[in-house]
């Protein structure tokens, strides 16, 4: 049983943590692992004509622990829309069906304030693909160069329309 916990800069330290246990992600996206700082840029990095109040951040929890994080951006590229930024299960608790249960959250939190679809970007040297294909997600076709740091690759665009 999953619970997601609204996150605000008082939790940087918390998120910090989360991050830290995902080295393989950051490992994958930045040949390295997390920055010091990476809590901070997952609060304050929105897209140009965002602003941080358009950007949710929950903790996910099990029980007592923190096990993931979320980020969700309203109304982003259009009002119908939620970008959702990431979404990562720390490493002792993956491949548990907590991934799934998050989602499937975060999906019902969208549909509760009306938007119709959500929307993501899958960096290609992070193997994820196939999750969200499972979880309903389509890819667009849209790809945009991908660059950071060491890593040179593409980021592609995955939809789900919400029914
Ligand atoms: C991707 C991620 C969120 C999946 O979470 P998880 O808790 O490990 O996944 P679950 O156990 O809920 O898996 C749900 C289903 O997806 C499948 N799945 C999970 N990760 C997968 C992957 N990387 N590739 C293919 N299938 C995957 C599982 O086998 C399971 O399938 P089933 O329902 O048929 O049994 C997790 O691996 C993660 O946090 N990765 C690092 C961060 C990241 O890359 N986030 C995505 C950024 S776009």
């Amino acid at each position: 049983m999953i619970q997601l916990i609204t996150a605000n800069k008082g939790d940087l330290f918390r998120v910090q943590n989360i991050l830290e246990q995902t080295p393989t992600y950051h490992l994958n996206v930045g040949g390295r692992k997390a920055m010091p700082n990476a809590a901070e840029l997952l609060f304050e990095t929105v897209p140009q004509k965002k602003l941080p109040e358009d950007k949710l951040v929950l903790i996910v929890r099990e029980g007592l622990d923190d096990v993931g994080i979320v980020d969700l951006i309203h109304g982003y590229p259009n009002l119908e829309t939620a970008f959702l930024g990431f979404l990562a299960i720390i490493e002792g608790k993956q491949n548990s069906g907590i991934g799934k249960a998050t989602y499937l959250e975060v999906e019902k939190l969208v549909k509760e304030v009306g938007l119709k679809k959500i929307r993501l970007s899958v960096v290609g040297t992070n193997p994820v693909d196939a999750f969200w294909e499972k979880m309903g997600f389509h890819f667009t076709g849209e790809t945009k160069d991908y660059r950071n740091k060491k890593v040179h690759s593409i980021s592609k665009l995955m939809e789900k329309e919400l029914t």
